[in-house]
């Protein structure tokens, strides 16, 4: 199929530049979208990877209060140490800027201009807490005071880490200012808000229409939920000193809502790689725009960004927003504030010249539908039984053969077997379902079958056993030799954008250049005659005593202490989304009436029994007014099958029925629209 995108805009969170760079930044958002960008590089297709430091906001003015240093000094520190470990760690950013730059702060401020003069900003008057002290209007979480739902005297203004309710700062009970301990006054001041609301028949026609079938279903579940539950107007400025301020009369201590300047951060950098096109790649419609992020950025991303592209006007909005899930580690949520986390600047230092194994783990469990754990364990054994035991092992048999046989020379080949032609059909089936998977932006099923195919070279080496017949068929055996450096050399290239390192070292052993995907990389790779370098291990072993030391540091550097930080995605109504963990949790099946009977003094209740053909079970249904029990023997219904057992008028009730209540409400048997087997599972 022809492409129809020109050019690629592609995005990743600018992180916000409070603490260094995790495993959990790293699967959410920044290696996928490197595969991705390295992947459209190789296809020749003009991209940008832009990414930066987010360097205004709440986390940071806190963070910088915490250390004793200015917000400036704070993130000079941070933004240095994240550039620098992912640089080393090898994401090819075309850009990596920060939102405190100039060009940035001018950039910003002409968008919010341009929105002013078109008018699409309502401006409001509210009272909001002050601290007098200060001389400072309170962003919520600078404010503590008593929950008003669990009596916690320790509540935040936005949440209550106690009791976990949502809150906004006028609930608290005794509210006082983190900053001098204070009881805040209230007092009055404006802000511009944008009117979402005014947006959603928009929103819903760009989202919920024309993305139904390309975005995932966790992002398009999400945005749906916020559409649902009704949009509200947005406060887009705030009342503090750090930030981009807002470029309007009598605003002095007023800044741009962090998640106004962010996003428009992208921009921003583009401006600054690319000062004189950088308007190709927002502007024009055969941009693709891709913000790669993890879940807590979505609205931000879905709603709140495209929104501002939208109403500016001269925009393209996001072609997708493929966000991941959240990665965990040891089987906990990854926590900065506690510290379970492990960082990439460590892992740099204690893993050196091992980062393809981390994207190759990485990848593997990417949280892509739904959440994932990093185990150090599963880390070594993915390294060892994988990458070391599979393509590590392939690479290094047919090279070290190929030297001893050949001296590294390529032998001519004779006759093609049959299961030599599968094995080369084997190879253009990988590259394009690699190529598929990948478009969908599904990275963990494009490394499966990277993977699969130095399977199927293993599978082919031990099959044909070249060293064996070497001494009885010279003809066999260069053949045999001959394709195993054929599927090599196509790994090594369809490596490239997982294991780019990897995939580097092993085109030098094997003296190749890189390919570009899209015109050269068909037919054959190698030729007769053609001469290796030498032979070198891709990969070394990880030791047990080497992931036992990673599980005590990170036990050891725990803290207990809890640390405010700004939740960065806004309470979502996502009461009605549960996640496919949670679904799967239940057990459905099928099952058989076989007896009904009325419960003594209750006019609602049958006690039915339900056979599951593993057992008969005794379940208590509130369906008397609405079937008569000699009716329904025989009757199949839908029950939940794992439900606790409860007692209802004396009679222990295992299970529940599934009823679908008409627009009378009276109720009706949910069932199989065939017969089938009691027991069947539901699913
Ligand atoms: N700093 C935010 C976070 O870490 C992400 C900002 S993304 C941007 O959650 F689009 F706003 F830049
Ligand atoms: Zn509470």
């Amino acid at each position: 199929m022809e492409n129809k995108w020109k050019r690629y805009t592609i995005t990743a969170a600018l992180p916000y530049a409070n603490g260094g760079i995790h495993l959990g930044h790293l699967a959410g958002a920044y290696l996928p979208a490197d595969t991705y960008a390295r992947y459209r590089r190789l296809m020749g297709d003009d991209i940008l990877y832009i990414c930066g430091s987010d360097e205004h906001g709440v986390p940071i003015t806190l963070g910088a209060r915490k250390e004793g240093i200015t917000p400036q000094q704070f993130v000079d520190k941070y933004h240095s140490l994240m550039k620098n470990s992912f640089a080393e760690f090898g994401i090819s950013f075309d850009i990596y800027s920060r939102t405190s730059n100039k060009i940035h702060h001018e950039t910003a401020q002409q968008f919010f201009l341009d929105l002013y003069n078109k008018g699409v900003f309502t401006e409001e008057t509210s009272q909001q807490l002050y601290d007098e002290q200060e001389k400072m209007f309170l962003a919520d979480r600078y404010i503590m005071g008593t929950c008003p739902v669990c009596g916690n005297e320790k509540a935040y203004g936005d949440q209550c880490e106690k009791c976990g309710s949502s809150l906004s700062p006028k609930d608290l009970k005794n509210p006082v200012s983190v900053l001098s301990g204070n009881v805040p006054v209230m007092k009055e001041t404006k802000h511009w808000y944008l009117p979402l609301q005014n947006y959603e028949p928009w929103l819903r026609e760009w989202i919920l229409e024309n993305h139904k079938d390309d975005w995932k279903t966790n992002v398009y579940g999400q945005c749906k939920s916020w559409l649902d539950g009704g949009l509200q107007p947005r406060a887009m400025t705030r009342d503090l000193d750090w930030g981009v301020k807002v470029p309007l009369p009598d605003s002095e201590h007023k800044v741009l809502y962090v998640w106004f300047d962010a996003p428009i951060g992208y921009i921003s950098a583009t401006k600054e790689l690319k000062p004189n096109d950088w308007e190709k790649y927002w502007k024009e419609k055969e941009t693709r725009l891709i913000h790669f992020i993890g879940k807590d950025n979505i609205v931000f991303h879905c709603i709140i960004f495209p929104t501002i592209l939208h109403a500016h006007g001269e925009y393209i909005v996001p072609d997708n927003v493929p966000a991941n899930e959240f990665l965990n580690l040891e089987g906990e949520k990854l926590s900065t504030s506690r510290n379970w986390a492990v960082w990439l600047h460590d892992y740099l230092k204690d893993f050196s010249g091992m980062q393809d194994t981390l994207r190759y783990v990485l990848t593997s469990i990417a949280p892509e539908t739904k959440d994932s754990d990093f185990t150090w364990k599963d880390f070594q054994d993915r390294h060892n039984n994988e990458l070391v035991a599979i393509l590590g092992n392939f690479v290094n048999r047919t090279m070290v053969l190929t030297h001893k046989f050949y001296n590294g020379k390529i032998p001519a080949y004779g006759n093609l077997t049959e299961s030599d032609r599968e094995l080369i059909a084997s190879i253009k089936v990988a590259q394009q379902n690699i190529c598929d998977s990948l478009e969908k932006f599904r990275f963990r099923e494009a490394l499966q079958e990277l993977m699969n195919l130095a399977r199927a070279g293993n599978k082919y080496l031990t099959d044909n056993e070249p060293w064996k017949i070497i001494k009885t068929n010279e003809e066999r055996c260069a053949t045999v030799m001959y394709l195993s450096i054929e599927i090599t050399a196509y790994l090594a290239q369809l490596m490239q954008p997982f294991l780019p390192n990897a995939s580097e070292n092993t085109l030098k052993m094997l003296n190749l250049e890189k390919k570009n995907w899209s015109t050269d990389l068909k037919g054959q790779l190698i030729h007769p005659g053609h001469q290796l370098n030498e032979a070198g291990l891709l990969f070394r072993k990880i030791e047990d005593e080497e992931i036992t030391a990673q599980v005590e540091k990170l036990k050891a550097n725990q803290k207990q202490v809890v640390i405010p930080q700004e939740t960065s995605s806004p309470k979502l109504p996502t009461s009605s989304i549960i996640s496919y963990d949670d679904f799967s949790k239940l057990e459905l099946r099928v099952g058989t009436i076989t007896a009904a009977e009325k419960v003594k003094k209750a006019d609602k209740l049958l006690q039915l029994q339900v056979d599951l053909d593993t057992e008969i079970r005794t379940i208590v249904s509130g369906i008397a007014e609405h079937y008569a029990p000699e009716n329904i023997i025989g009757q199949q219904v839908c029950i939940v099958a794992n439900l606790a057992p409860r007692k209802i008028k004396g009679i222990e009730s295992k299970g529940m029925i599934m009823m679908a209540e008409d627009e009378n409400g009276k109720l009706k048997f949910v069932m199989p629209s065939e017969a089938v087997k009691a027991g069947s599972k539901i699913s």
